[in-house]
């Protein structure tokens, strides 16, 4: 996948983009919303093994870019019947809340939906997580239900998540 709108680029990660994601993934600041306040500890060679196993209509790691410069990172999985699942990560913090989130799930979305032919699109974020459920449902995203206290972190604290749906109909793209 490669997506540019304005000075935001979606591409697909690769191999050599495997240091950055370790670098990211090690960051328990980064990673806390997903549920590893210590961080993942995941070595370069074992992400990008990883990596070489992506394909198109299977799952796709895909990186970030704002005016070129890697901030972050996305992800979508098919789960079959016209559904993907998506992830998203602004790592760079500094790049975070400048309205460029809503600006990359709307390129994302837009390219699930008219290039990939997905036709539904889900996702779950943690109950904490104002922010994203804010820019979620400013995308038109549905609330599904809420788990609580579904699921324990990595240092034993439960958490609660709330899982999201979209369909093409409902879908508010925000690069419009
Ligand atoms: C969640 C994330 C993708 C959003 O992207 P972003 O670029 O930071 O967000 P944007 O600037 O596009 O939009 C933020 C919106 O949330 C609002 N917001 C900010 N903090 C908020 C809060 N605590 N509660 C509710 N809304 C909040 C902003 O006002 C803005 O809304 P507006 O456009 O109506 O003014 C990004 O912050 C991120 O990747 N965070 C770290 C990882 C993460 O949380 N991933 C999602 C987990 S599933």
């Amino acid at each position: 996948m490669l997506v540019n709108y304005s000075n935001l680029t979606i591409r697909n990660a690769t191999t050599a983009d495997a240091e950055q994601l370790a670098l990211w993934w090690s960051d328990g600041k980064v990673m806390a919303h997903a549920g590893f306040p210590n961080g993942l500890g995941q070595s370069a060679q074992s992400i990008a093994d990883n990596l070489k196993g992506d394909r198109d209509d299977v799952h796709r790691r895909l990186i970030l870019e704002i005016n070129q410069v890697p901030v972050g990172e996305m992800s979508y999985s098919n789960l079959g019947d016209g559904v993907a699942e998506i992830g998203i990560k602004i790592c760079d913090f500094s790049a975070q809340n400048k309205g460029s989130g809503k600006l990359f799930l709307s390129m994302l979305i837009r390219t699930l939906y008219n290039d990939l032919g997905f036709t539904k699109i889900i996702l779950d974020t943690n109950l904490n997580n104002h922010r994203a459920q804010h820019v979620y449902e400013q995308l038109g995203f549905r609330k599904v239900r809420i788990r609580e206290n579904a699921w324990t972190n990595q240092v034993g604290e439960l958490q609660s998540s709330v899982d999201y749906e979209l369909s093409p109909q409902g879908f508010r793209d925000c690069t419009k």
